[in-house]
């Protein structure tokens, strides 16, 4: 299970002292969202900030591009120190395709992100490029909303297919995690979850850090078997 601090959560003010509490809490990763005030309607950050976080740690930095033209600032992440570039499906077929193999050919692992009202058809003939695909489970845009339930069912989705492709793509989850719909998305599949406001809100990072991996691994290893499928 890997637990991803979205640093959208974090003291812009102070971020390097930030970063490190998510370090020394016990983060896997750190996930970062760039807005570009298009495709959502708020603007955050660039990479000038990866850049500074990069400075302040050596953690993989999963960079989550919620923007009409990601390929536009592609590079400058490379120079930044990120790790992994996610765009969104929204994009369109053709659009994506390009997208993913761009930010392969940089030498970088690449994501697609899915907002709760797109169909899952829009992902699959993307599967086999992927390193991770990202269920959103809030409308993108702005950290501290409340999970939206319907979205579960797009996980078993991805786990799904992931099983029958016989791929080994990672299943990120983002938007309204805590222990309780941690624990629900890691039953569903998920392997790797984002949270921004529940964790930076709390003054013992490190200990809720442990607990929703705790509740998470425990919910994955609950997962019930799936069944063969019946003989031909
Ligand atoms: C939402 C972002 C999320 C956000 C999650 O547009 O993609 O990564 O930081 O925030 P919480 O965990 O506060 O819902
Ligand atoms: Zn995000």
């Amino acid at each position: 299970m890997i637990i991803a601090p979205s640093l959208l959560a974090a003291d812009f003010g102070r971020i390097r002292s930030e970063v490190a509490r998510a370090v020394r809490a016990g983060a896997d990763w750190l996930h970062l969202d760039i807005m570009d005030g298009n495709f959502v309607p708020n603007i955050s950050f660039g990479p000038a900030m990866v850049k500074t976080v990069r400075s302040a740690t050596r953690l993989f930095l999963d960079v989550h591009l919620m923007c009409q033209k990601p390929e536009v600032l592609f590079e400058a992440f490379v120079r930044a120190g990120a790790n992994q570039l996610t765009v969104h499906v929204e994009l369109g077929e053709a659009q994506v395709s390009q997208l993913l193999w761009k930010i392969h050919s940089l030498g970088l692992q690449a994501g697609l992100a899915i907002n709760p009202p797109t169909a899952m058809e829009t992902v699959r003939p993307h599967l086999k490029h992927l390193d991770l695909l990202l269920v959103m489970t809030v409308n993108p845009g702005y950290g501290g909303q409340e999970f939206i339930e319907e979205c579960v069912p797009k996980i078993q989705q991805a786990a799904a297919w992931r099983e029958e492709l016989g791929l080994d793509y990672r299943i990120e989850v983002d938007g309204g995690i805590n222990y309780q719909t941690g624990a629900e998305c890691a039953r569903a599949g998920a392997d790797t979850l984002v949270a921004g406001t529940f964790l930076f809100q709390k003054r013992q990072m490190k200990a809720a850090l442990a607990r929703l991996r705790r509740l998470a691994a425990q919910a994955q290893a609950a997962r019930p078997a799936r069944s063969a499928a019946p003989a031909a």
